[in-house]
């Protein structure tokens, strides 16, 4: 199969939806194709700072296995697409295409934001298994997907420092022009239709003529991340619910809210107070895999103790479900060793002795892993996830 590169030093995630089709997003800008899932699964190496020996990390957890679906068939590409915009479709043709699209996706409203190095194929399943209807893959690099099969057998990764020289990401709003020109090349060229996602601008007015611009480039669906490019720490910073309900109401094509949601009750807040279309979650799930199907960590529980209910599991078994995943579906074992860090963080903190046994692994193993967690288990951890008792 061969793909044609529309231009050579872009990246972009896919945004996969539940019935395994898969939607390619362009990192400002983006686009769509269909395709197995499965395909997605093996890892390129990236830069990190772990204690382990980087080149061990970078080294798959297993050996692929037949069901990994190596090989992309021509017929399983373009099966969300539509026929092409081509250069003259009408603005309210785009808007009704847009939306039928949208449809044709099965409108998923709980989706798994794109996460470089830590939304992968395992961890897209765990969420998806609790409550995620749609998930992004990581940041993917378009030129070398596009010409290298290897690479396409790989999620290539990047870091920011990369992303500044390469113009990617937040960095293209430094040039809306080109972000323009990508994307109307994308829509007019592409049969699968073009989502994007980006960040608010400090003055609400940049940010509104920026998606209509998308809009009006043949953007047909666009993520909003309410935070500026500066307001790095989504824990400290709050996302602009406002900023993104007021994209909300200026551009006619889907709209989807990012930025702190934490468990269910933001999801609702955070639909309504926007009016989304949709909500996009990152470093929440990376913590609690299991947000979308109401579970919440001890420190979302709802205030009250009567209103919450020990929900019977724990970051420990949807890490132990997450290894499993990783065992039919393998992955680099420094992605293994982010989410052990995400998910474990709140045990870790009460047995620091364990991260650094952890942390002065060298080569990881499965056993080892399954042993420490029934080994903080032993030590008495007990941190259940909630949910929230029904009056
Ligand atoms: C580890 C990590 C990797 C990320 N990688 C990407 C990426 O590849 N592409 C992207 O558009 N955003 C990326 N983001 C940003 C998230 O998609 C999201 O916009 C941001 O974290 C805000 O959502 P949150 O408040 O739910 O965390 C990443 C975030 C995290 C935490």
């Amino acid at each position: 199969m061969k793909f044609k590169p529309f231009f050579t030093n872009l990246s972009f995630n896919i945004f996969i939806k539940h019935n395994n089709s898969l939607y390619i997003k362009h990192k400002n800008p983006t686009f769509l194709l269909s395709q197995n899932p499965r395909f997605f699964m093996a890892q390129s190496a990236t830069l990190c700072d772990n204690v382990a020996s980087v080149e061990e990390d970078d080294n798959l957890c297993a050996n692929p296995t037949n069901n990994l679906g190596l090989k992309i068939e021509k017929d399983e590409i373009l099966e969300v697409g539509s026929p092409r915009l081509g250069p003259n479709l009408s603005g309210e043709s785009r808007i009704e295409r847009a939306w039928a699209h949208w449809k044709k996706l099965g409108e998923p409203k709980l989706i798994v934001a794109p996460m470089v190095d830590n939304s992968e194929l395992p961890f897209r399943l765990l969420c998806r298994k609790y409550g995620a209807t749609a998930a992004y893959t990581p940041m993917l690099h378009s030129r070398i997907f596009t010409e290298n099969e290897k690479y396409r057998l790989q999620e290539f990764t990047t870091c920011k420092r990369i992303a500044r020289r390469g113009n990617y990401g937040a960095f293209l709003m430094n040039n809306l022009p080109l972000v323009k020109s990508l994307v109307e090349k994308l829509a007019s060229n592409l049969s699968t239709p073009v989502s994007c996602k980006i960040r608010v601008f400090p003055d609400l007015e940049d940010t509104l003529n920026y998606a209509k611009m998308l809009e009006d480039a043949g953007c047909a669906l666009l993520a909003v991340h309410g935070r500026t490019r500066d307001e790095k720490d989504g824990k400290k910073v709050r996302a602009n619910w406002n900023a993104i309900r007021a994209v909300k109401n200026a551009v006619r094509i889907p709209v989807l809210a990012n930025g702190n949601v934490r468990h269910m009750d933001d999801v609702q807040s955070c639909l309504e107070e926007t009016g989304a279309d949709g909500v996009l979650s990152a470093e929440s799930l990376l913590e609690n895999p299991a947000l979308f199907a109401g579970f919440r960590t001890a420190e979302w529980a709802v205030n009250s103790s009567d209103r919450n209910e020990n929900g019977k599991i724990d970051q420990g078994t949807l890490l132990e479900e997450y290894l499993k995943l990783c065992e039919e579906y393998p992955v680099p074992w420094r992605m293994i060793r982010a989410h052990v860090h995400k998910m474990l963080g709140e045990w870790f903190r009460i047995h620091p002795h364990v991260r650094e046994d952890f942390n002065g692994q060298t080569k990881l193993t499965f056993e080892y892993l399954y042993d420490m967690i029934n080994r903080l288990r032993e030590l008495g951890v007990e941190k259940p996830l909630y949910v929230k008792r029904l009056a």
